[in-house]
């Protein structure tokens, strides 16, 4: 096992890049509207890498073919965008994107309601952003993994809700998925101890239902087994001698 510890120059740099991702989702934020296909977002977010200079770390990342995920309503973090998938009123929305900045990988998500989405929906969201938040409170020298995926698991379950455990969190840096594993479940005070300047991808994956998803037959979908709907929020952070920092906002 080795965890690469970054130099302050490499963590400016993910900042950097960072925040041209937060600025990236920000724009596919606002464009999330009501009749707009998860296509056209795609698109978007392609022209925004051109614009910036900057690669999508997921198009042939494995073969993937688009640059961002979106995931509608029970679709768990990897759904294919498409011109045909047209968004509507009620639904709730993932987008999960990565981008190579100067050699370095950046990786960040957001769940966003359509319209008028109903208040468990909402509740949803708001549970798994405050996942992260305190996700990113515990990512601190010397809590470990396990502190991590405890707070996250625990916020879900008081929520009624539970957490994806088939996928999972991970260092980030040089590559896309680095050492560690973050999983959104865990033990206080269990698994890898964290160290200031490690890169980690924190991303919570909550289901309204139970925790189960399958994989459909194009070999990306994930989806919840049971129908309920999904969310995540991720970023990617530098753990902290005292606090972490966040890079991709
Ligand atoms: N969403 C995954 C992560 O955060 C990566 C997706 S890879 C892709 O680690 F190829 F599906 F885009
Ligand atoms: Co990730």
């Amino acid at each position: 096992m080795s965890i690469k510890i970054k130099t302050k120059e490499e963590i400016q740099t993910m900042s950097d890049g960072g925040k041209i991702l937060a600025d990236i989702l920000n724009t596919l934020k606002t464009e999330s509207r009501i009749g707009v296909s998860t296509g056209y977002l795609d698109s978007k977010a392609e022209a925004l890498c051109k614009k910036y200079k900057v690669k999508s770390a997921f198009k042939d990342y494995n073969g993937y073919g688009a640059t961002i995920c979106t995931g509608i309503n029970d679709v768990a973090v990897h759904g294919i965008p498409s011109e045909s998938e047209l968004l509507e009123s009620g639904q709730i929305l993932s987008i999960d994107m990565g981008l190579i900045y100067q050699d370095y990988y950046l990786d960040s998500a957001i769940t966003l309601p359509i319209g008028e989405v109903d208040d468990k929906g909402i509740k949803l969201i708001e549970v798994t952003k405050l996942a992260l938040k305190r996700a990113i409170e515990v990512a601190v020298e010397g809590n470990t993994v396990g502190d991590v995926g405890f707070v996250i698991q625990n916020i879900a379950k008081i929520s009624g809700f539970s957490v994806i455990t088939q996928m999972t969190g991970h260092g980030v840096g040089r590559k896309l998925h680095e050492e560690p594993f973050i999983p959104c479940f865990g033990n206080q005070g269990e698994g890898i101890v964290l160290k200031a300047d490690m890169t980690l991808a924190i991303e919570p994956m909550i289901n309204e239902g139970g925790s189960e998803i399958f994989i459909e037959n194009d070999g990306w979908t994930s989806r919840t087994l049971d129908g309920s709907r999904s969310a995540i929020f991720e970023h990617t952070i530098a753990v902290g001698k005292r606090r972490a920092k966040i890079l991709t906002q």
